[in-house]
């Protein structure tokens, strides 16, 4: 049975919407080592909507992110607890391949982190690797398209054999969101993609997040509440470790329930 959540369609869009619920964490507590960093979080994360994490330095919002596409795994000393499902599926199954499930939840750094590899290797590079290309021909559409999918393919045509460090930072997070799109995830993470930008590259990064919905779930991590405004439909408020409260975007800007989320959003805090 497919289970939906409503939430409102962004400001343009009046009526409400239904989404059906991409990925799901349930209780989930994260511990490293002894020190627990999250406890009990429930999240619903819309189909093809933007989802926003929002809260104080530390209060587990990259913790929780990482859950979702098991980047946790690679942290010594870090367990998680509780149940993470995509399409109802348990992603901490024994018999799930950890490498499909990275390429179905892609992400994106904060910094961004090309690999010192000519613009076409970057992005060529994860179709490579997964066999999503039959040949050549095939391999440079994928990179084309993926580009194209970034807005930046009409920046960086002529110049696709050229080394991505060369970028600027905004056409380097560009760069790393064409090459986490290129192995058709289904879900994005995006861990504060835009704290590295200008804010003329942050403008064209977050059109590119409002266009990518179209196609793609995404969760945001973020420390502005502005960016959050503008790209999320759903907002969920971490404080210590815990999802005090989530709701439409526009409710939790415009008129929250817990007084955490009304001190943090006013800057009040954090
Ligand atoms: N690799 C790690 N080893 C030990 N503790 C960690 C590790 N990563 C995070 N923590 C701790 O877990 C808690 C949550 O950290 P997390 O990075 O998830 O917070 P955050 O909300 O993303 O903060 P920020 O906004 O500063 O990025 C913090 O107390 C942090 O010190
Ligand atoms: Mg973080």
């Amino acid at each position: 049975m497919m289970e939906h959540i409503r939430i409102k369609a962004g400001p343009r869009a009046a009526e409400q919407v239904t989404m059906p619920i991409k990925m799901r964490g349930e209780n989930v507590s994260v511990f490293y080592g002894a020190k627990q960093a999250l406890y009990e979080v429930d999240l619903d994360v819309a189909e093809r909507q933007v989802t926003a994490l929002i809260g104080p330095s530390g209060c587990g919002k990259s913790t929780f992110l990482r859950t979702l596409n098991r980047m946790n795994d690679t942290i010594d000393n870090c367990r998680v607890a509780g149940k993470i499902t995509l399409d109802g599926e348990d992603i901490y199954d024994r018999d799930l391949d950890v490498v499909e499930l990275r390429a179905r939840v892609g992400m994106v750094f904060q910094k961004p982190n090309p690999f010192p590899k000519s613009i076409f290797e970057n992005i060529a590079y994860g179709p490579k690797i997964h066999g999503l290309a039959r040949n050549k021909t095939d391999l440079e559409e994928i990179v084309a398209t993926s580009l194209k999918r970034a807005g930046l393919f009409n920046e960086v045509k002529d110049r696709l054999h050229e080394p991505g460090t060369g970028l600027s930072g905004g056409q380097q997070q560009r760069l790393c969101i064409a090459r986490a799109i290129a192995v058709s995830p289904e879900v994005i993470l995006m861990d504060e993609p835009c704290s590295a930008l200008d804010p003329i590259a942050t403008a064209t990064v977050e059109e590119l997040i409002d266009e990518l919905k179209q196609n793609f779930t995404i969760v945001i991590v973020t420390h502005s509440m502005q960016q959050a405004a503008r790209v999320s439909q759903t907002t969920a408020m971490f404080h210590l470790g815990r999802i005090v409260e989530v709701g439409p975007t526009e409710k939790m800007f415009s008129n929250p329930d817990d007084k955490r989320t009304q001190d943090y959003i006013t800057g009040r805090f954090g």
